[in-house]
């Protein structure tokens, strides 16, 4: 997936101005000061702030640097940074409008219960995932013709520790753990796969999609997390020389024909 959105629209990419307005007097209202755009695009967040409201500061944070290096704003923080490895800036409030995923865990993961969210969602199910550990305060009406009308603000919380929690605290992470996880299979029977934790999405109604190899299942058919059976292997599996790999009932691999075997 491209997170930078490399092919989409000015508009589609960014927040309109309009809208970091409304969301500029909510804060104003609110003595919110700081403002962390998380993944700023073009930075409009801090364009506006330095023309028109000159009390709020914003973090603006973007991995691709040509959307910002020409802005020259000396009262804001705009700066070409990778989510994936720096940390966010401590602010009254963080903006994301992100795809669910290991990118937006590893942002959520460093609030702390209590911090201030705003969020827009285009499509996805960002609002779904806040809505899982965070309270809405307050919907605001946006000018963009997107496919959720609304702002909203929430307040985080911190999730009690689960499996869920585990494995999205994981997916950002350089690790090589595995999920183990159960399926029926029409040929081999009952059978045990293993699937790279690193890059994983948990939805919020429960369901698991693992980068390597791409698959989608219900989160009650993993059985544990565990170490690596080799790494040798997982790195393969991870540059698509196979797809699978079966621990149980017996080590086999899967080729990208489909055609499986014996380890
Ligand atoms: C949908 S845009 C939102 C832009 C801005 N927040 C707004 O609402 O106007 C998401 C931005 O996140 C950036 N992004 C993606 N991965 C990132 C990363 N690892 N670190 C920092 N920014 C990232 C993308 O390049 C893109 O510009």
């Amino acid at each position: 997936m491209d997170l930078t959105y490399s092919d989409i629209s000015y508009e589609a990419l960014n927040t309109p101005v309009e809208d970091w307005r409304s969301l500029f007097n909510y804060m104003r209202e609110n003595q919110l000061k700081t403002l962390f755009d998380a993944g700023a695009g073009h930075a409009l967040s801090a364009q506006v702030a330095e023309a028109e409201f000159q009390d709020i500061k914003v973090y603006a944070y973007e991995i691709v640097s040509e959307r910002i290096k020409d802005l020259d704003l000396p009262n804001q923080v705009v700066k070409c940074s990778d989510l994936f490895k720096d940390e966010i800036p401590k602010c009254d409030i963080t903006f994301i409008y992100l795809p669910t995923g290991p990118l937006l865990e590893r942002v959520l993961s460093q609030l702390t219960s209590g911090s201030v969210i705003a969020a827009i969602e285009s499509h996805g199910d960002l609002f779904d995932r806040l809505d899982e550990s965070a309270k809405l305060l307050k919907t605001i009406k946006l000018s963009a013709k997107r496919h959720h009308p609304k702002m909203k603000i929430y307040r985080w919380t911190k999730a009690k520790k689960s499996l869920k929690t585990q494995l999205r605290d994981l997916s950002f992470t350089d690790t090589y753990e595995q999920i183990h996880i159960r399926e029926e299979d029409p040929i081999l029977g009952e059978t045990i796969w293993s699937a790279d934790i690193k890059g994983v999405t948990v939805t919020s109604d429960d369901y698991v999609e693992t980068l390597t190899p791409p698959r989608r299942f219900e989160l009650n058919k993993i059985l544990k997390i565990t170490p690596p059976e080799s790494i040798e292997l997982i790195e393969k599996r991870r540059h698509e020389q196979f797809r699978k790999i079966f621990i149980k009932p017996y080590g086999i691999i899967e080729d990208k024909f489909g055609q499986r075997h014996f380890l």
